[in-house]
């Protein structure tokens, strides 16, 4: 009997329950996951201990807490240690190890919609945003070996740090929004990593996206709303649209994967938690 946790503030509605619940079903294994919400003026260290003294087999970290579980666990991964994000983290024999599936996940999501995306490392790649989720983009395409990876956020100083991440072979320049948006037409590939855009505030866009390259993949991991106003932007503007929702899906089976050693096929959970998202 598996048990897993997802601690974060606010978690409530959270769909990990729902995702790794469905894991559980389709490898026929036992097992619960529930939901830890740790208000931030509660104590972390005190209620952390409490779900560990608890023996689970593993957790997910949300927002506001990736950073601050890190010293708290017996080892980080390298990845995870040099993105300085959490958000998975596995009991092995009562060691609690970190991991960030963030960036692997948005990969293979991405790869999965798009099968020939690693044959050009070439691809002018742009990545909007500087926070958490960023990171783990950011180091994932490094890793995978993409060359040319630009940054632009509104805070420029933020972009510039991640870039620092890179090893020697990728090429990244640090924009502000606005070169941004004239540049938009060099890029094979964007993908907008910020908050900007969703629930409540879906009438809001980070800026224009109406001339693009074709062709062009628009990438955009918010999924509340599942079609961003910068998503449908995109489509209207000829490029091929990749949903936020496949981010969640394939970051969990990661997560998953790293808990029980099953990689689960994802098959019909996209469609069904497209239903979900859209109230259908
Ligand atoms: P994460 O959950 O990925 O860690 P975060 O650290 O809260 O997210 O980062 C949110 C991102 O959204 C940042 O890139 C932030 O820009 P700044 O670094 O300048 O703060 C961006 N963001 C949020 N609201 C924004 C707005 N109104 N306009 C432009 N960018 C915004």
């Amino acid at each position: 009997m598996y048990r897993f946790a997802l601690i974060g503030y606010p978690v409530k509605h959270s769909l990990s329950p729902w995702i790794h619940e469905s894991f559980l079903n389709k490898a026929n294994l036992e097992g619960e996951y529930s939901i830890y919400e740790i208000p931030p003026d509660e104590p972390f260290p005190a209620k952390l201990n409490r779900l560990m003294d608890d023996q689970v087999d593993g957790f997910n970290v949300t927002v506001p807490y990736k950073e601050k579980i890190i010293p708290f666990l017996d080892d980080v991964d390298d990845d995870a240690a040099r993105i300085k994000a959490v958000n998975t983290v596995v009991n092995r024999n009562g060691k609690w190890i970190g991991y960030n599936t963030d960036g692997v996940g948005y990969l293979r999501s991405l790869e999965n919609k798009f099968p020939d995306f690693y044959l050009d490392k070439f691809k002018r790649i742009l990545l909007i945003g500087s926070g958490g989720a960023t990171r783990g983009i950011y180091y994932a395409l490094v890793q995978a070996g993409f060359l040319h990876i630009d940054i632009t956020n509104r805070t420029t100083e933020k972009a510039a740090e991640i870039a620092k991440l890179k090893n020697v072979t990728a090429a990244t320049a640090i924009l502000s929004l606005e070169q941004a948006e004239e540049m938009l037409q060099t890029y094979d590939v964007i993908i907008q990593t910020t908050s900007v855009g969703m629930k409540p505030d879906q009438e809001k866009v980070i800026f224009r996206v109406n001339q693009l390259k074709s062709p062009s993949i628009v990438s955009d991991i918010i999924y509340q709303p599942l079609e961003t106003k910068l998503l449908k932007q995109a489509y209207d503007a000829g490029a091929s649209v990749h949903f936020g929702h496949t981010m969640l899906l394939y970051q969990a089976q990661y997560a998953f994967e790293i808990w029980t050693g099953k990689k689960v096929p994802i098959g019909d959970m996209d469609e069904r938690l497209q239903r979900h998202l859209e109230g259908r």
